[in-house]
């Protein structure tokens, strides 16, 4: 049966075209080590396939075979060394394929496939020597018009894609409630078992050993731990810092369940009680989250989201002395961007920064049901941040959910990790 995220591809798609999606290539960790390998979003979507050098080439209108896989072979020498293959069979019977081929006849049959398509879906810049190869084919059919009728066009299929990733199936919210949930535990046991005199790189290992316990293939990014002033650097990812009594631990760290990324900030005191001044900021940055989700509903839009975290938060800077003037004024020049300079939020899917266009003709695009967005508005004054009280350097915070939108409002898939002051402490106390 073929999968409805495909059957749905196939109608989108312009009528006779073609589209060549191939699979992620194989990442080299150093001389010859690789990375476990992680699919291209956009090829498991549609196939659910997950081994390296394949392409899917998907043609609505072909008799001989609307979906075909180019597959690696089954070999037995290469199996025993690098793990098991699906081959051609297994592309036919597990993965729906109508027709299969080894990928190694990918070239030699790229001509019948593109002949008489009007347009061919790929995208180009990503995989050179694919770009290649299809270029120089079009560019022969073409002077060969006689005899072939090449395609028109290339285009890409993330608008398609990009749209339908969009927009999850009950089964696809399934599977982030899954991954939701298994980031959910990873934080609890993080704020439960953090000791002064630990590593940031213990709470790492704790949050990813409860990952893969609990069926998550990976980390869905780099786990950030950062203490005291590191919670300040945004991308940080070293984690390799001892945690210090007095200070702040940001954990911004998610799971990936089948595919599906989870993304969870929050932050607690090492030693298991807010300072009033870290209470302060929290509760400013608390302030702006809870308010921001509560906006969360068809009709949206992440512009507006993001506009009331500004104001929330500029408000709170005011008020706290870490920027003066009107807050109208600082929102306009920006300046609250010292300390918050980020977005409010993305998309979450099958990527961590998911598929999808941000904007609809111009303008920040009304949010509808089945999308899933993260809400994170964060407070961060670095040691060295300049005019701003003493009491508030070294204090990053950052407060992050998953939110999926649904047609009643929305559903916070992440909301089994605590995130009030009091809830945090007493879990901590435990
Ligand atoms: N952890 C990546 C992000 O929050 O966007
Ligand atoms: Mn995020
Ligand atoms: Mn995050």
């Amino acid at each position: 049966m073929t999968r409805p995220q495909l059957a749905e591809f196939m109608r989108r798609m312009e009528p006779d075209s073609v589209a060549i999606i191939p699979a992620a290539p194989e990442a080299t960790r150093s001389n010859d080590t690789r990375y476990r390998y992680r699919q291209d979003s956009d090829f498991y979507y549609l196939t659910g396939f997950d081994e390296p050098e394949a392409i899917a080439v998907v043609a609505p209108s072909r008799e001989e075979g609307r979906f075909t896989l180019f597959v690696r072979p089954r070999d037995p020498e290469h199996e025993t060394w690098e793990g098991r293959r699906a081959g051609v069979e297994g592309a036919k019977e597990r993965y729906a394929a109508e027709a299969a081929f080894p990928v190694s006849e990918f070239r030699e049959k790229l001509q019948e496939l593109l002949n008489g398509a009007r347009n061919v879906y790929y995208r180009l810049g990503v995989r050179p020597e694919l770009d290649e190869v299809l270029v120089k084919q079009i560019g022969e059919m073409r002077t060969r018009s006689r005899l072939y009728v090449a395609p028109d066009s290339i285009t890409d299929p993330g608008a398609i894609l990009g749209e339908m990733r969009l927009v999850k199936s009950d089964a696809e919210i399934e599977l982030m409630q899954r991954a939701a949930d298994i980031a959910a535990g990873a934080h609890v046991e993080a704020m439960k078992n953090v000791r002064l005199g630990m590593y940031e790189y213990e709470i790492e290992a704790l949050i990813e050993y409860h990952f893969r316990r609990s069926g998550a293939a990976a980390p869905a990014y780099g786990s950030i731990v950062g203490g005291g002033a590191n919670a300040t650097i945004l991308h940080y990812k070293t984690n390799e810092d001892e945690l210090r009594d007095g200070d702040l631990l940001l954990v911004d760290a998610g799971a990936e369940f089948r595919g599906y990324a989870s993304d969870i900030t929050r932050t607690f005191p090492i030693n298991g009680r807010f300072s009033q001044p870290q209470r302060e900021i929290y509760e400013a940055v608390l302030a702006a989250q809870t308010r921001c989700i509560e906006m969360v509903k068809p009709g949206v839009t992440m512009e507006e989201l993001n506009n009331h975290a500004v104001k929330v938060l500029t408000e709170r800077m005011v008020s706290l002395g870490l920027l003066e003037g009107e807050a109208e004024k600082l929102i306009e020049e920006k300046t609250y961007r010292r300390f918050f300079m980020h977005g409010i939020g993305h998309f979450l899917g099958l990527d961590v920064h998911d598929a999808g266009r941000y904007q609809l003709e111009g303008k920040s695009r009304p949010l509808t049901p089945g999308v899933v967005i993260t809400v994170e508005p964060g407070i961060y004054v670095a040691e060295e941040a300049e005019h701003v009280p003493d009491k508030y350097r070294r204090i990053g915070v950052r407060i992050e959910d998953d939110v999926l939108v649904t047609a009643e409002g929305h559903r916070v898939l992440t909301a089994k990790v605590p995130k009030r002051i009091e809830e945090i402490e007493k879990l901590m106390a435990r």
